[in-house]
């Protein structure tokens, strides 16, 4: 008979809220990262990075991000900015932006425009307000479909759930039929500061077992 090997187990309960947010990081991981643009209600750019995030189905298409409530139980721009104005665009980060990207989740004060502060070029959108972000090589324009909130005080979660209206593929990762996955280079987002680089020699592909 084969041993049980050692784990080491815990009940969320009886944890800070801190190391419960640290260990789930690593238990979803590698997470894809939304770069979020939104709009405040008055008009001023947003962006910033969300790695809580999800595809969930395609009738219609429907995707999901979560900006936690912040620490000292406010919420964060992007939320207030989803809420007030019911639109927002997911924009793929890739390992070429990540420096950047990474500028753009600083803590700004509301209101200071993270395009201008990181450096990315604003791409008008078709069928919503928000820009897109010229230098990431899918973009999807969103509406709003419901936010569920679950739990309260920090780092309790905020779904977005969005709806895409409308796709945008840069021709350099367009292979003539769909997109080119190794064209990409996506970075993933894990635990502690790691991140992956879905780059091709990390890559591999797989057929699905067929009746
Ligand atoms: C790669 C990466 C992923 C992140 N993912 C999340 C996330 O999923 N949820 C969250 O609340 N904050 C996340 N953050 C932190 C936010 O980007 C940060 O709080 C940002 O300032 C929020 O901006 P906003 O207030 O303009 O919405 C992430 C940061 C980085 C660098």
């Amino acid at each position: 008979m084969s041993e049980t090997p050692p784990f080491r187990s815990v009940d969320p309960e009886t944890l800070p809220r801190r190391d419960v947010y640290r260990l789930l990081l690593f238990c979803v991981s590698p997470r894809p990262i939304a770069f979020t643009s939104t709009l405040s209600p008055d008009g001023k750019p947003n962006l910033a990075p969300f790695s809580f995030f999800m595809a969930g189905g395609a009738n219609p298409p429907s995707v999901v991000i979560s900006p936690v409530t912040g620490r000292e139980g406010g919420y964060k721009d992007t939320l207030r900015n989803i809420e007030a104005t019911g639109e927002f665009v997911i924009n793929t980060a890739t390992h070429e932006i990540k420096d950047r990207m990474n500028l753009a989740s600083f803590e700004f004060p509301y209101g200071v425009n993270e395009f201008e502060e990181a450096g990315f070029t604003p791409l008008p959108s078709v069928r919503i307000k928000p820009d897109r972000v010229a230098e990431s090589p899918l973009q999807m324009e969103c509406r709003l479909f419901r936010i569920v909130r679950h739990g309260e005080g920090p780092l309790s979660a905020n779904y977005i759930i969005g709806e895409v209206v409308y796709f945008h593929m840069a021709e350099r990762v367009w292979d003539g039929d769909t997109v080119d996955a190794r064209r990409i280079d996506a970075i993933g987002r894990m635990g502690g500061e790691w991140y992956c680089r879905a780059n091709e020699p990390a890559m591999f592909e797989m057929t699905r077992p067929q009746r």
